[in-house]
């Protein structure tokens, strides 16, 4: 327990989650085409690295483009698709300068091999960093994720490379995209949405949940400390009486 925290209190956050949502409407609200909201998100989203950073949230897990977010118009597409690009090639210098280990999880095999490139790049470069981990979610959906792990497990039983009756929890988590990282303590979504929207459904059983009005392109500093206070408010049970204390270390 750190200090001024009570007894049953959560401690902040090691992995923070964020449903980055409202880019569409913050450009609307403003007579802005849906780009611009998407181009101030790019921006909002470099903040809240640094801001995850000196708040001292370790890893930050950000929804950058679902699986389902192909069936946007062509155009839309192809900009998000161009943001992730100019993200990576720009900002990948700074972060591995800041220590910070870049991970992408989402489907990769039907992606176009530019970007595939482009991904395992940045992952490789940052690979050995230490400070933070910055987990972006693209071509991400979580029922893909664990129907790929799933496909995974079938073919090595039915290869004879393990038992079925041997599958379990931990065997399945360990063929997910996030088989390397803690799962989050906190899920945010910004824009007053309250879906999780195909999102970490698996890593996501016993995060707390903190849905804020603020849109996207918005989401600053305090917008984020007022997540984290809301975090520490809450209680966490995980289906028990009291916190145990293996899960408040960071286990969970
Ligand atoms: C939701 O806003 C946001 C997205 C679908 C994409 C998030 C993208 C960014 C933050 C820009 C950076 C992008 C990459 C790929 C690094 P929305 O368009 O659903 O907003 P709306 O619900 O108001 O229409």
């Amino acid at each position: 327990m750190s200090a001024g925290q009570r007894p049953g209190q959560a401690a902040n956050p090691g992995h923070v989650a964020i449903i980055m949502d409202g880019n569409g409407r913050w450009a609307q609200m403003r007579g802005l085409p849906r780009q611009e909201g998407h181009r101030r998100g790019l921006e909002a989203l470099r903040a809240a690295v640094r801001n995850a950073g000196e708040l001292g949230v370790r890893i930050l897990t950000l929804y950058s483009f679902s699986t389902e977010n192909w069936r946007r118009p062509a155009t839309e597409v192809s900009f998000l698709l161009g943001l992730l690009k100019r993200f990576v090639e720009k900002d990948l210098g700074e972060l591995h300068a800041a220590g910070v280990r870049v991970r992408i999880i989402g489907g990769r095999d039907d992606l176009a091999p530019d970007i595939r490139r482009l991904i395992e790049h940045a992952e490789t470069v940052t690979r050995d960093n230490t400070r933070m981990t910055l987990v972006v979610a693209f071509n991400y959906g979580s029922r893909d994720e664990i129907v790929r792990a799933a496909r995974q497990l079938a073919t090595d039983a039915a290869a004879g490379r393990l038992d079925a009756a041997a599958i379990d929890e931990a065997m399945l988590a360990s063929r997910l995209d996030t088989a390397d990282l803690p799962d989050p303590e906190l899920v945010i979504r910004t824009s007053g949405e309250t879906r999780i929207s195909n999102f970490l459904l698996w890593q996501a059983a016993y995060a707390e949940f903190v849905f804020t009005p603020v849109l996207w392109p918005d989401f600053d500093r305090a917008a984020f400390e007022e997540a984290l206070a809301e975090y520490r408010r809450r209680e966490r049970r995980f289906g028990g009486l009291s916190e145990p204390a293996d899960r408040a270390a960071g286990a969970a």
